[in-house]
């Protein structure tokens, strides 16, 4: 099969679509009237190239080539796929497919992006309907996996099944909509949501911030992970899917939105969701989809931490709080003790298929002990946006004892130099009494400016110097200077 994808409408969607093929190894043929569409498109690849590849664990296959044409037709020629995105007109829409379809492959599957129109609406008066289906795909369309893909009974099997096919060798994740509707299943949600959140600002009762906050501090991020009936589920508890709609089902009746067209609530709706509830989730008991969603959330709520953004700036912000009192500073600390660079407990995000912390975050605490060790002795953020830091030149860790997802680990750290630009750490890191590891690291002071080696500030001297001075007692630490060995 030849990986050729035409792509007309080259705007926000139809730029993200063309990424998506030329990331996947797909050649890409853009017909778009926009003289600005080659840069729009090229724009959204360079968002693309920087976001996509880094998602999947192995090498994505190599980009195919892209090429901008000024006639339609000869874009289309050659195509295996073609994805119409012009704009959401129907009168337009037909008027594109007539001609495309005079010059595609009658074997090439055409797409459309529409985000409201039945395919029934599309096929009509078309010289192939058989050809044309919906393939509504969500916004960046080269990160999300989700793409509706919906048919009429003009539309072979054996022609879905390619499209689902051919979009899922791309990496998406087709949703086949077995019944057509305006706006398909996932955009009626986001209509509904949409046509509450305007009331909501029109009545004064929430500005636009507020309404995002209620969304992205809550359920946003439940719904991200398991949607809205597995998340409901959980709500039930042990008494399950139908205690919850018993509980929740009179509800309907009051005014808890604009939206007062409400179902029947009948035995038969209950026990249509209940046994479809059980089918999709019943493998799993409610504590093991509490423990399920809590490792979803705790991944998500950390990936958003390293963001600072949404609900992970609230932790950080939480952080930022609890910190002052959780490890003492140069002037808190004994000094004749190796120092308290690290209390926490082991998200569950550390652990590894063998149950335990991975090997790569006791880097990561031990990076984050040597940051303290540098705020201890006076390399802060501010001294660091004044042009000077240290940088690692070498690591050395040592496995001593396993530890798992939730224990509580401290880091104490002895200095074994701190002189001149020179910083010498080790750092043990224990559960209660337990050591785990060790991790030594030599560290360099550099100017910022010029990159290279420099003089820490007289004040970091001092510190040094009062720590150097006040461990001098201290043992030299057991697996200090430690290598691997070679082989006897
Ligand atoms: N924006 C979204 O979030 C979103 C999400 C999913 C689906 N969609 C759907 O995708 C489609 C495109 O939406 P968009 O947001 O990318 O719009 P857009 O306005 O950003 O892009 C439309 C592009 O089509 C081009 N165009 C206009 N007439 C054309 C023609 N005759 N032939 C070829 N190209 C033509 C325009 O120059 C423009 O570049 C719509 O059907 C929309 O419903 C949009």
């Amino acid at each position: 099969m030849t990986k050729t994808a035409a792509i007309i409408g080259g705007g926000v969607i139809g730029g993200g679509w063309a990424a998506r093929f030329l990331l996947n190894g797909w050649d890409v043929r853009v017909f778009d009237p926009d003289p600005e569409a080659e840069r729009k498109i090229g724009e959204v690849l360079d968002n693309a190239r920087r976001s996509l590849p880094g998602l999947s664990d192995v090498p994505l296959p190599a980009e195919g080539a892209l090429s901008f044409h000024d006639d339609m037709a000869d874009a289309v020629q050659g195509a295996t796929w073609v994805q119409e995105s012009v704009p959401e007109r129907l009168d337009l829409k037909l008027k594109v497919y007539k001609g495309l379809q005079e010059a595609c492959d009658p074997d090439a599957i055409i797409g459309s992006s529409t985000s409201g129109f039945k395919p029934s609406e599309l096929q009509e008066g078309a010289l192939r309907p058989e050809q044309i289906v919906v393939t509504h795909p969500f916004n960046p369309v080269y990160l999300l996996p989700l793409i509706e893909l919906v048919p009429t009974d003009k539309n072979p099997q054996q022609m879905i099944e390619r499209a689902r096919e051919l979009l899922t060798s791309v990496g998406f994740f087709p949703l086949h909509v077995k019944k057509e509707i305006d706006a398909h299943i996932a955009d009626r949600f986001l209509e509904a949501v949409w046509r509450e959140a305007l009331w909501l600002v029109k009545d004064g009762i929430a500005t636009t911030e507020e309404i995002d906050e209620a969304i992205r501090m809550g359920f946003g991020i439940r719904w991200a992970q398991m949607g809205l009936f597995e998340t409901y589920r959980v709500a039930g508890g042990e008494a399950g899917m139908r205690h919850f709609m018993a509980q929740f089902g009179p509800a309907l009746k009051w005014p808890w939105t604009k939206l007062m067209d409400v179902p029947e609530f009948t035995d038969e709706l209950v026990d249509l969701i209940a046994d479809q509830s059980d089918a999709q989730s019943g493998m799993h008991s409610i504590r093991e989809l509490e423990r399920i969603r809590d490792n979803n959330l705790v991944g998500m709520m950390r990936a958003l931490k390293a963001q600072n953004y949404g609900a992970g700036a609230v932790l950080n912000q939480h952080d930022a709080l609890l910190k002052p009192g959780a490890l003492p500073s140069l002037d808190q600390a004994d000094l004749s003790q190796p120092i308290l660079t690290l209390s926490r407990a082991v998200p569950l995000d550390w652990t590894d298929y063998n149950g335990h912390m991975n090997e790569a975050k006791y880097l990561e605490a031990f990076a984050a002990a040597t940051d303290r060790f540098m705020e201890i002795i006076g390399c802060d953020m501010e001294y660091i946006a004044s042009g000077g830091s240290y940088f690692t030149a070498e690591n050395h860790i040592r496995y001593i004892d396993e530890v798992h997802a939730g224990a509580k680990i401290d880091v104490r750290t002895q200095m074994l130099l701190g002189q001149g630009k020179k910083l010498h750490v080790f750092h043990s890191m224990y559960e209660g009494d337990k050591l785990l590891a060790t991790g030594e690291s030599f560290l360099l002071h550099v100017s910022l400016e010029t990159r290279r080696p420099s003089p820490p500030s007289p004040k970091i001297e001092a510190a040094m110097a009062r720590i150097a001075e006040a461990q001098a007692g201290l043992p030299y630490p057991e697996g200090a200077g430690a290598a691997i060995r070679k082989p006897s």
